[in-house]
């Protein structure tokens, strides 16, 4: 399994924007994307964009049916956006925690917007589309973030809400179901 290592937050390529794919369906881009999935996988993560593993381009991928590191979200399915754009259909903003496969061991809260529309194109190049709310819509921001060069901390208000994960997880996730819960 091509498990990559996961530069971590202070590296300057996860601040750089990353270049648009190009070409589809080609050798390097599914070598590439095997590589995000494995890491992905292997850190039990939600989603990763190609900067974590060190290569400045514009692909993402998220999804999750279970996952230990944010146990009461809905599942999500498995995608695969290339050259992803999203538009806000709901500039609401809601507070949750996050975490991040290149912030390991911490957790912040910031705020996303409630609900975007995302477009982009599948391995292949087929144009791919849809909307998401809540949880998944913050997954989609943050994961776009990535390949615009930005990571979580840099969106915290209140540098209180920051902090390692032994110390702030179990809060975390009580306020996240909290949200949820009064949606
Ligand atoms: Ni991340």
């Amino acid at each position: 399994m091509p498990v990559k290592q996961l530069p971590k937050y202070g590296t300057l390529s996860l601040f750089q924007a990353s270049e648009p794919i190009t070409e589809f369906g080609t050798p390097e881009l599914y070598a590439l994307i095997e590589d995000m999935r494995d890491t992905m996988i292997a850190a039990n993560g939600i989603g990763i964009a190609a900067p974590q593993i060190g290569v400045n381009k514009r692909v993402i991928m998220l999804g999750y049916d279970h996952n230990p590191r944010y146990p009461n979200m809905k599942p999500l399915p498995f995608m695969i956006l290339i050259n992803p754009e999203i538009e806000i259909l709901d500039d609401t903003q809601i507070f949750m925690w996050e975490g991040c496969l290149s912030v390991p061991g911490l957790r912040g809260k910031v705020p996303r917007y409630k609900k975007v529309k995302y477009k982009g194109w599948d391995p292949e190049g087929n144009p791919l589309e849809g909307i998401l709310e809540d949880f998944h819509a913050r997954v989609m921001q943050h994961e776009v973030d990535h390949i615009n060069g930005k990571l979580y901390p840099l969106h915290i208000i209140d540098m209180h809400d920051f902090g390692f994960e032994e110390v702030v997880l179990e809060r975390a996730i009580e306020e996240n179901q909290m949200v949820i819960l009064s949606k």
